[in-house]
Formats: structure tokens, C-alpha cells, sequence
């Protein structure tokens, strides 16, 4: 059935709903209606036959399923014939002029491990009970592997309510699982590749904080001594003297700044008493250099922060520094406070909260700024989560979540 359709060109029609062709414009010309009189309305030359119309919407549904890569099949019970569509022939490698489409054909095409979920899905569909979408991998004749997501199930019944028709629909998944698991894969890397990196970054600032404690600051309170000594010993001239207390005054001030950058790069309380001390400390420091006021609330711990084993102890120390780091250069707070409790058997919840000036809304992600992405790949790679909440004028709110044990490695 053609008819014009009031909007478009001329030269395109509507053929049906839901499909539109192109066709030169109709011929308007007098026909007789079946009263006798004449009427006039577009007739097109190129009017379909039913026939013609069907299989131009076979093609279409034909071409549609295989840009989808998606099959169809229909499940006859009354004579247990089973048809496919062309896409269906396609996704499962078969020759549509010598394979015969039946359950159980389909059956020896689906991997062992998941054939009695088809069987089981069948069987519920045929007492019609509802059944989800499932994956399952199949096996080309040629041997080929591929997952495809089954669903439908749809049944027709007879007026007795008996199954007269099953209908189902098969996606060929393969390539979207393909990338998934790549995705999977590379993140995996990233992880990896971020815990190693801290744990060699760790090491390193042991390391340097060890040879600044046991070098530098020996060094240092040596000239203190000496300075001391020169200035007890036999009396010098005054400048001499005043020369000797700028350098003990001098000294003693390197010496606090050395403690200071020895206890950022590894707190001793960390790997002496454990992660809520070492964050006291830390909240102390913090509100010392800031003049920003910083309270710990670590409450029923139970234990569990002890029974953290040491790395997972340091990435949470670790999140907690940089979040006081971000208060500092960031929020003009007043006030924050950092909670530590246990959440759930076996998880640990860290917070930051300021009352500052909340994170800027839309400005873009920088790419040059790695404190936030530091913090969160932390977390993952601990097997946790951290997420971040602020709103403008009301603070922000940093949380981290990690298990007391360590996260199994990513495949
Ligand atoms: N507590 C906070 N209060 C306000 N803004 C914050 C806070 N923490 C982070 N931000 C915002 O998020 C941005 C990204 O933080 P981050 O990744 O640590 O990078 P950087 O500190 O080097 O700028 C900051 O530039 C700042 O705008
Ligand atoms: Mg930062």
C-alpha cells in the first residue's frame, strides 16, 4: 500500500508503517470509483504486490539482524519444526542448505559446561515460566569459539493454554566480550603497575629517610656539639661568639626541618604502633603547620586497624596525607576531621571531611594533576574504593574503603 505522506518530497513515500522508500512522484490520474463516479488521488506505478511488499520487509528484518549480529529462531511444537533466520545460520557457522535447525542440534553446538543451562532454560520456557537473558559460548563446526546472549523464551499458547510456539532471540556477544576482557586486562595492568610503583616508592623513601636519620641528622648534631664546645672552651671575641649562635640556631633549625621530612617520607609510628597512632600524628602535624584544626575520630576499631597488614595500613596513611594536602592548598577550611572506623567484618572506611570551599563544579579534568587519580588508583589497588564528595561552599568529603586483606592479584 502506497500513500503520500503530507511533509516529505514528493519523491518519497511512505510503503508501509515503519518502512519509507523512494519512488518517483505518482501520477495523479482519473479513475472510476466502484459507484460509477470519477475520483482522483495519487496511484503509483510502482504499487507493490503483497508478495513483493513481504519480501522487501524479509529484507529488511534480514538486513537489520545482520548489522545487529543478531539471530532469530521459532520453535514449532505442533510439528516440531524448528526455523532459523539467515543471521541465526551466520552467528553459529552452519550451512543454511544442508544444516537442519532443531533443539537438539542446537544442543551438540553449545560447549559442554553450558549445555544444561540451555536445557534448563528450555524446560522452564516450555512450563512458561519466565527466563532471564543468558550467555553461553558456542562451538563452530569449524571449531570456532564464540559467546553469544540468549533471550526470549517468548510462548505462543492454543486457546487450551497449551505452548503452541516458542520464539527466541540469540546476539552474537563475542566481539563486545573480546574488548570487555581486554579492558579488563589493561586495567588489571595499570593496577599492577601502580601497586609496584608504590611499593618501590616506599622503598625508596625508607631508604632516604634511613640516610637522612642516620647520616645527616648525626652530621648535624655533631656541628651542634662542636658549636656548643667552642663556645664553653676558652673565650673568643664576641663577633666569634655570635658567629658560633647563628650556626647552633642555624643547625638546630635543619635539624627540625630534617625530622620533619624524615616523618613525611616514612612515619615511624606507621611501622612502630600502627595506622590510627600514625594518623594522629599526622592530624597533629597537619593542624601545627596549617593552623587548619584536625581532630582523628577512631572509634570501635576493634583490633582491625592492627590487624592491617602493613601495605594496606600505608596506602590509607597515604590517602589521608595527600586529602590534608589537597585541605591545605585547596579548601580555605576551618576545620576537618578524619574518621577511621571499621564498616562491615573485614573493611575498613577512611575519612577525610573539610568544611572549605568544595571542589570547583564542571571546571575540566586536568591532566596534569595526579593527586585525586593517586589516591583512588591507591585504593583499588588495596582492593577497595574511594570516592569523593563536595559541593560548593559545604567542604569535601574524601572516603576510602579497603579490605584488612590484601586484594587477590588481578589476573
Ligand atoms: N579538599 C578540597 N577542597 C577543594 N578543592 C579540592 C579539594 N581537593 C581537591 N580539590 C580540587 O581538585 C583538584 C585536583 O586535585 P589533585 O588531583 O590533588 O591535584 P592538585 O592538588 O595537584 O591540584 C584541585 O586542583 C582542586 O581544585
Ligand atoms: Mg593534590
Amino acid at each position: 500500500m502506497l500513500a503520500t505522506h503530507r511533509g516529505l518530497p514528493s519523491a518519497v513515500q511512505v510503503e508501509s508503517p515503519g518502512f519509507i522508500m523512494l519512488a518517483p512522484a505518482p501520477t495523479t490520474m482519473s479513475s472510476a470509483a466502484p459507484d460509477g463516479s470519477a475520483s482522483e488521488g495519487p496511484v503509483s506505478r510502482f504499487a507493490l504486490s503483497a508478495e513483493e511488499d513481504l519480501r522487501l520487509r524479509e529484507a529488511h528484518l534480514a538486513r537489520a539482524q545482520a548489522l545487529a549480529h543478531l539471530g532469530s529462531w521459532r520453535w514449532d511444537m505442533a510439528n516440531n519444526a524448528v526455523s532459523w533466520s539467515t543471521e541465526l545460520y551466520r552467528i553459529f557457522g552452519v550451512d543454511p542448505t544442508t544444516f537442519v535447525p532443531s533443539n537438539e542440534a542446537v544442543h551438540q553446538l553449545i560447549h559442554p559446561a553450558d549445555r544444561e543451562q540451555h536445557l534448563v532454560s528450555v524446560q522452564r520456557a516450555l512450563q512458561g515460566c519466565p527466563v532471564a537473558p543468558f550467555e553461553s559460548r558456542i562451538i563452530r563446526p569449524s571449531g570456532e569459539e564464540r559467546v553469544v546472549l540468549a533471550s526470549g523464551f517468548d510462548v505462543d499458547r492454543d486457546a487450551a493454554g497449551n505452548v503452541r510456539t516458542l520464539f527466541g532471540a540469540i546476539l552474537d556477544i563475542t566481539e563486545r566480550k573480546r574488548m570487555q576482557r581486554d579492558l579488563e586486562q589493561a586495567h588489571g595492568d595499570l593496577q599492577r603497575l601502580v601497586a609496584a610503583q608504590d611499593r618501590v616508592q616506599e622503598q625508596e623513601r625508607q631508604r632516604i629517610a634511613r640516610e637522612l636519620h642516620d647520616d645527616l641528622q648525626q652530621s648535624l648534631a655533631g656541628i651542634m656539639l662542636e658549636a656548643a664546645a667552642a663556645r664553653a672552651g676558652p673565650p673568643v671575641d664576641d663577633a666569634s661568639d655570635q658567629a658560633l649562635a647563628r650556626i647552633q640556631r642555624i643547625t638546630a633549625q635543619i635539624v627540625r626541618s630534617t625530622r620533619q621530612i624524615i616523618r613525611d617520607l616514612r612515619p615511624q609510628a606507621l611501622d612502630e604502633l600502627g595506622l590510627k597512632a600514625a594518623l594522629d600524628d599526622l592530624a597533629r602535624q597537619f593542624s601545627q603547620r596549617s593552623g587548619v584544626a584536625c581532630m582523628l575520630h577512631a572509634s570501635a576499631l576493634e583490633g582491625a586497624t592492627e590487624a592491617l597488614v602493613a601495605p594496606l595500613a600505608t596506602s590509607l596513611y597515604r590517602i589521608a596525607q595527600e586529602a590534608l594536602n589537597n585541605v591545605a592548598r585547596h579548601a580555605h577550611a576551618r576545620r576537618v576531621r578524619i574518621e577511621l572506623a571499621v564498616v562491615s567484618p573485614g573493611s575498613v572506611r577512611l575519612q577525610v571531611s573539610d568544611d572549605g570551599v568544595g571542589m570547583p563544579i564542571g571546571s575540566p579534568q586536568r591532566d596534569d594533576t595526579f593527586g585525586l587519580l593517586g589516591m583512588r588508583e591507591r585504593a583499588r589497588a588495596a582492593g577497595g574504593c574511594l570516592s569523593i564528595s563536595s559541593q560548593p561552599g559545604a567542604g569535601t568529603t574524601v572516603t576510602a574503603e579497603i579490605p584488612t586483606r590484601p586484594a587477590a592479584p588481578v589476573a
